[in-house]
């Protein structure tokens, strides 16, 4: 199994080497080290492992990857049910490759590999870390506050997210999966997210 997950890292150094825009927003930090953790499931994990998404050449390992370990992480919401809604606790859930948290232990940045089933809403939410989010694979409409219009990102598109600048994310028919990183402070901070409509 830990083989699987160097494998993982070293998929994510590679896709780092073909992307400028994920080095441009930080070095991937050297000298992570290994921590020992116990699988966490969620109710997504069996979506992801059969989804059909084909990823982006530059990150075709890391996908692989991240499917390989998905029995094998500890996956997450971000989010009581109560807080995000029962189609989010359904078709949501990240792991933490590398970072504060992180299957590695690295300072300074985390690394997040993000899951969202297809035509699903995450709605407006912030936090304190600054973000970087890059689709793997699927296609996903972005907007932050402030932007008439929200924009398409495809697999290959990089966006920016400031320290605690609301943003909202909706899917499309085959769902997305992003390398999503932080920076800055905040790196183990709170996800807030607005109240659901009628909650
Ligand atoms: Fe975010």
């Amino acid at each position: 199994m830990r083989a699987q997950f160097d494998m993982a890292l070293d998929a994510m150094h590679a896709t780092f080497a073909a992307v400028p825009a994920l080095r441009e927003f930080s070095p991937l930090p050297a000298g992570s080290r290994f921590v020992e953790r116990l699988p966490k499931a969620v109710p997504v994990v069996p979506q992801f492992e059969r989804c059909t998404l084909t990823p982006v050449p530059e990150a075709d390992a890391l996908f692989r990857a991240a499917r390989a370990l998905a029995p094998h992480v500890q996956w997450y919401q971000g989010y009581t049910e109560e807080k995000a809604g029962r189609d989010f606790a359904r078709n949501a859930g990240y792991f933490e490759l590398l970072g504060v948290d992180g299957h590695f232990n690295a300072p300074g940045l985390s690394a997040f590999l993000l899951y969202l089933g297809p035509n699903l809403h995450y709605r407006r939410h912030w936090h304190e870390a600054e973000e970087l989010y890059y689709i793997i694979a699927g296609e996903a409409y972005f907007q932050v506050d402030g932007e008439e219009t929200p924009s398409l990102l495809r697999p290959g598109d990089s966006r920016f997210h400031a320290s605690f600048q609301p943003h909202q994310t909706m899917t499309g028919p085959q769902g997305i999966l992003c390398l999503v990183l932080w920076r800055g402070a905040g790196l183990n901070g709170p996800l807030e997210m607005e109240t659901a409509p009628g909650a």
